[in-house]
This record gives structure tokens, sequence and C-alpha cells, in this order.
């Protein structure tokens, strides 16, 4: 059993907040070391330190679980810290943990105080080992680090001594809970330095990073003795080109420094924002190359490459993977910046399968599944936001909870890891099963077999979809119990299609399946169409399957699109969209969506400056005015999931069921000749994919390349090619 068990939980006699304490402890050692491990975890967020080094390049550890159900330990080696006398320092932030989420009744995310359980093995050359345990004999402190607040910043006295150090307390806290390491470390990645100095019209001093990341800002402080620098970390400037911070709500996202006369490199360490811009009071020169941003996330590494001949698709695909950085920061979450910044199961269900193809995700997100699992409630439903908070909010929208199905698929699909599809079926399945139970209470309502429970209750929607009256409604105006029945027909179909991969019998399965298309079919179609008249109506019949005329759920999407001459989906059909007219055979009016510059748009946006996903297709409104400030972020992933369309029919990248990880390769291009040309890649188990091509003289010119170990063929207008390992040259005339 790993020594941590053997430790004590301990925290400080009395409580520090919102300070952050130092747990040490000072040991010599007794003779030639071979190695030294640590073991460790937190209540909060630690910082540890040998002899004053860091131990581990990891920061925020360890990280955001479910915490009344599991919490992560890390192990580090540190035998290259130790020295003959040795001091041991542990600081807590207050982290994840601790936070009051003010929009959600002021209640902090998990309850308890910062506290430490460590353990650090010395295994001696003669080969005993002795074990150094958090218990009575550690002391704690106060630091200089006065204020800490995940959210809302740190405030650093460097005028502070250590506090009076007093023995730590033991007290008795679950150690079931503990876990090791399961998903990816967050680090430390891009700097951005020398940043543009902007004075605004309000006289403000603000620097300006050129890209909106997910971070910190390390600053070299000069200052006299007592001197206060602030700093405020914003998304964007407004239109008069003031400092605009209303979006973040109640997240201060501020760091404070008083200076103790002696010049020092300060970098918060319990504290992140999402900003591009810093505005700095209380010194009167600012110079920009005394600060530097960091951009701070989870060491997922990038697979995918994009560059075609538009340059504002090239930024989009940048602002994805942008937007991908800022927010898979231990757990997949809306944005980082506003008083939010949680684990919105939609958000991560919608954009899980770009998220596969621009990253390795596999690990992050079985970390993440496994806390969404730990959260289903015993009849099985499924929160909408985890790790959830505290008080238990949200159980069960349509599109939100999906992601306990949706997302296992996604990642089997991307990765072929059969293994954890297995691993969470059991919570797949009893999420379809709670549902399957709530249509059976409503049986005698209907001659169908069963009614569909969700039209009532509540649901999202089609969240922030242009088609209400008014733009800044966040309720999309497409009936909440089409979109609750079509998530679960396809549930029902991920579900149908595992269960038989494990060997499991489905039947029951099945015929719940046929049901729900009948139940679509009869209550929100009419020959072939759905009744009602959003754009994301079709685009569920259609891309989800329910629809039994295809051509005809195809035309009508075909013609809303171009009546409007624009999208109006929301975060619902906007994922779906242009698949959707793919299947349609409208891949012509998906390249029109796709290269729109004017509001509302994807590309729209771009052309506004953005450096990152927007949340809302209006977050600024061409007249340069901003969207409602309770909800309008910069930084927001999800309508960043068209690049699953761009990489899977404009590229015509795509794995494949039957032989999932891309053990088998389908290259499904459709190009169009206002993209000339266009490549592409992504980095598999087996090697790299890539699909690239260039239209000359009318005719276009295909590389498709295919890993060794691999299969793969091509399709291109309506004709199958075999292709080889290696590279493929293909040409190709566009008949149709
Ligand atoms: C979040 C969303 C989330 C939603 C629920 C918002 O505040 O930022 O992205 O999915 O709430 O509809």
């Amino acid at each position: 059993m790993n020594s941590i068990y053997q430790a004590h939980w301990i925290k400080a006699a009395k409580n520090t907040n919102p300070c952050v304490p130092e747990f040490f402890r000072d040991f010599s050692l007794r003779g030639e070391v071979k190695r030294a491990e640590l073991n460790i975890t937190a209540l909060g967020v630690f910082y540890a330190q040998l002899n004053g080094k860091k131990i581990g390049d990891d920061i925020f550890a360890p990280g955001w679980t479910s915490y009344t159900h599991r919490l992560q330990y890390m192990t580090y080696d540190a035998t290259g810290l130790l020295q003959q006398n040795n001091h041991l320092s542990v600081c807590v932030g207050r982290g994840w943990r601790f936070h009051k989420l003010k929009a959600w009744g002021n209640k902090q995310i998990a309850p308890d105080g910062a506290a430490l359980l460590c353990a650090l093995t010395v295994t001696y050359t003669d080969g005993t080992e002795e074990t150094i345990l958090s218990d009575e004999n550690w002391f704690v402190r106060r630091t200089a680090t006065v204020y800490n607040d995940m959210y809302n910043g740190e405030t650093y006295d460097a005028t502070k001594r250590p506090g009076k150090a007093s023995p730590a307390v033991c007290f008795s806290y679950s150690k079931k809970i503990l876990l090791p390491l399961e998903g990816v470390p967050v680090k430390e990645h891009e700097i951005f330095d020398n940043p543009k100095k902007i004075i605004t019209p309000k006289g403000e001093t603000v620097l300006d990073f050129g890209q909106e990341l997910t971070g910190y800002v390390q600053i070299h402080v000069h200052g006299k003795k007592g001197d206060r620098l602030t700093v405020k970390h914003f998304e964007v400037l407004d239109k008069d080109g003031n400092v605009y911070t209303e979006n973040l709500r109640a997240a201060k996202q501020t760091v404070c420094v008083i200076c103790s006369g002696t010049d020092f490199l300060y970098q918060p360490k319990y504290t992140f924002y999402g900003f591009r811009y810093i505005q700095i009071e209380g010194i009167d020169e600012v110079n920009p190359a005394d600060f530097k941003a960091i951009a701070v996330y989870s060491d997922i590494k990038q697979t995918s490459s994009f560059s075609c001949s538009v340059d504002l698709l090239n930024q989009l695909y940048h602002n994805v993977l942008w937007g991908q950085k800022g927010n898979f920061l231990d757990v997949p979450t809306d944005c980082p910046q506003r008083d939010e910044r949680l684990g919105w199961t939609g958000d991560a269900q919608i954009f899980a399968r770009t998220a596969a193809i621009n990253f390795d995700v596999e690990k992050f997100f079985e970390k993440w599944l496994s806390d969404l699992a730990s959260e289903q409630t015993p009849d099985g439903e499924i929160p909408c936001i985890s790790p959830a908070h505290y008080s238990r909010i949200c159980l069960s929208s349509a599109a939100w909870s999906d992601a306990a199905v949706i997302i296992p698929w996604q990642m089997y699909l991307a990765y072929g890891n059969l293994k954890n599809l297995e691993k969470a079926y059991p919570m797949m399945k009893k999420y379809v099963d709670f549902m399957a139970s709530c249509c059976e209470k409503n049986a005698e309502a209907t001659d169908l077999d069963f009614v569909h429970p969700w039209k009532e209750g509540f649901h999202y929607g089609d969240w922030l979809a242009l088609d209400q009256p008014d733009p800044e409604d966040s309720n999309g105006r497409t009936n909440k119990g089409l979109i609750a029945t079509a998530y679960l027909a396809y549930d029902l179909c991920i579900l149908i299609k595992t269960g038989k991969l494990l060997g499991q019998e489905m039947s029951y399965y099945e015929k719940l399946y046929e049901d729900t298309v009948r139940f679509f079919r009869t209550e929100y179609m009419q020959n072939g169409r759905t009744i009602q008249d959003t754009q994301t109506a079709p685009v569920l019949a259609l891309f989800f399957n329910l629809t039994d005329d295809a051509a005809a759920t195809g035309a009508q999407l075909a013609e809303y699109v171009q009546k409007a001459g624009h999208l109006t989906t929301g975060f619902v059909g906007t994922a779906y969209l242009l698949h959707a007219l793919s299947l349609a055979g409208r891949d012509d009016l998906a390249v029109s969506l796709l290269l729109r510059t004017e509001y509302p748009s994807w590309l729209y946006p771009v052309t506004k400056g953005a450096t990152t996903v927007w949340e809302r297709w209006n977050g600024i409104h061409p007249d340069g005015h901003f969207a409602n400030k309770k909800m309008n972020s910069f930084n927001h992933y999800a309508y960043g999931a068209v690049f699953d369309w761009i990489f899977s029919r404009l590229a015509g990248i795509n794995p494949c069921e039957e032989a999932p990880g891309y053990r088998h390769i389908r290259f499904t291009p459709m190009p169009d000749a206002r993209v000339a040309w266009l490549n592409c890649s992504k980095q598999t188990a087996y090697g790299e994919v890539k699909s690239a091509y260039r239209l000359q003289d009318g005719i276009w010119h295909f590389v498709f390349t295919v890993p060794e170990g691999c299969t793969a063929e091509a399709e291109l207008f309506g004709k199958t090619y075999p292709l080889h390992s290696g590279e493929n040259n293909l040409s190709a005339a566009q008949t149709a």
C-alpha cells in the first residue's frame, strides 16, 4: 500500500483563511540516498518545495475531482533535491475547493479548510527506508500570500515576514477517497512577452498580450516599500477602447503586490485568469518588458494541424485550439474567466469530438468521466455540472447529461480503447435506464409504447440560439421535448452499439430505440419535415437519423438556411448544422455558412479580432456594443465544434466504428473551389494521417497519407479508391 495511507491529515490549529498557510518540517539524512519519493495530496491546491526548490513541474495539484468521492494524490521523485539537512515545505492554497461561487448562492464548492497529507519515503543505498509522514511533528505558519482565491486572485505582501510557527494539528478525514493521479497534470505552457502598452481614452494603463489565454502574469516587481501594484485581468476593450470587466461578473481576477523595496520576480501560484489584457495601477512607470503572460492548461499534446487558402479559416482553427487550451484545465470548463469556470457537461459533450481531433485527451476525459460516474445519482441521473457543486444543482438536462453516453463513445472512436468504453458502460446504461424508467411511468398516457418524459421538466434547450424574437434571449426556440427525444434516440443508438461490442443482450434497448424514433416521427414530424420551423429541428432529425424521408428533411433545412441567409442555431444545433447540410447533399451551403464573415457566423468574431471562440454569436454586436454582461464570455469552446466538420468533411478524415482509433481511415473530402488548397493532419497511435489537396486547372489533386498498420480508402465525387500505407496521390475532376 502506498505510504501516503500511513500519513495523517494535518491542518493549522487556527484557520489561516484567506492567507495561504505553509506546512513545513525539517529533517536530516542518515546515509547515502538511492531514491526519495514524495506522495502528496491536499484539501486545496499545494505548492511543495524541498530546500527552496519546487517539487514537480505541475501546478494546482492535486487537481479538481468530485471531492466527496475522489481525491487524487501525486507521486514525485524528489531524490535530486535532497541534501544532508532538509526543509520540506508545502503551501496550500484554497484552489477550486474553497471558492464561494457567487453565482450559486455563495456556497463553497466543497466543505472543510486547507489541509495536507503526505509521505516522503527515502530509500538509502544500504536498502533501509525512512518515511517522513505528515503528522503532529510538522509546523504551520502564515505566508506572505495574505489573500488567495482561484477566481478572485492573490494579494502578496512582500513586506511580510513568515508568521509565527505553531504545531500542525492531526485530524480525521477520509483516506478512502484517495487515488493516484488519474488525469493529466496542469502545467505552464506558452509564454507571451513584450505586450503592447495602451493608454485608454479614460487614461487607464493597459497591456495587450495579443492572445486570449488562461493563465497568469509573471511580474518583475520594482517599487518602494509599501507601494501597491494592482493588476486586473480582462478579455476585451469596450467600443471606445476602455477597460471592460463587467462580463467577469463577481470574479475579480486581480493580483495585488505590496512592494518591499527590493526588486523581485512574482507570479501567482494559487489562481488563474481568462484574459488577453491587463490593467495596471499603483506604479508610475509601466515597462511592458516587466510583464509576461504564461498560459496554463492540462498537459495535453496537440495532435492536429490545419492550414488552407482562406486566412480567416486558419485563424478560426487557431481560435478553436486556444479555446480548448484555455478550458482544458484539469476539467473541461465552459469558460476560464467569469465566476463560473465549471465542468458543464453540455459544453464538453458538444466539443468532445473536436477536442479529441486536436489534442490527445483520452486520459483527460477518463478522469473526468470517472468523476461524472461518481456523481451519478442512485436512480441514474447525471448532473449538468461535474465535478458537481457542493449544493448539487442541475440534474439531467437533455444534451447536457447525455455527456455520460456520448463522450465515452467519442473517445472510443478516436482512440479505439474498448477498456475505457467498458469502464463507462455502467454509467451509460444507468443513465439510459433512468430515462427509460421515466418513460414507463407515463406509458398509459398514450397509445404509443411510451411518452418521452422530458417534455416537462427542466432543459436548457438549444442554448443561445438566435431564433427567438430577442437575440439576447438565452433559450432557443426549438421545442425542448424534441431535443430531449432526439438525444434519447442518439443515446440509445450508442448504448446498443456499445452493449453489442461488450457482448450484452440489447433487445430491450433496441425496442426502446424503435419506440423513441416512432415517437419522434409522430410527435415532431409530418411528411418528412419537422413540424417546428427552427434550423435545429431538422438538423437533429437528420444528424440523429430520425427522419423517414431524409430528402424532404434536408430540403427543409436548406430552405430555412437560405431564407435566413445565415445560421440561427444555438449550442445544440450548431455542432451538427454543417454535418446535417452535408447529409442533405448541400456541402455548398455548408461551405457558404462556414465562410460567411458577416454577423452571425463563425468567422464574424474572427473579423472582430477574436483569438478564441466566443460564447455567443453576438458577444460583440456589429455596432460594437456588448451582449448581456450576465453571460458573455469571449472564451467558450462550444461553437468551436465546427472544426469537427472541417476535419471530417472539408478535409475528409474519418475514423470508423468497425476499426476505431483510426485503424481504418475513410477519406471523404468534399472540396469546394472557395477553399483552393488545404492541408490537414492528425497524429494517431499509428502515426500521422494526412489529407491535402489543391485545385489546379479545374482538377483536384489529392495526397492522402496512411500510417503503417492502418487500412484506408478514399471516396471522391462518388467513386471509391483503395489506399495503401504511405502517400497516395489521386486526381479527380469535380463532376457534380
Ligand atoms: C455556461 C454554459 C452552460 C450553461 C447552461 C452557462 O452559464 O457558461 O456554457 O452550458 O450555463 O446552459
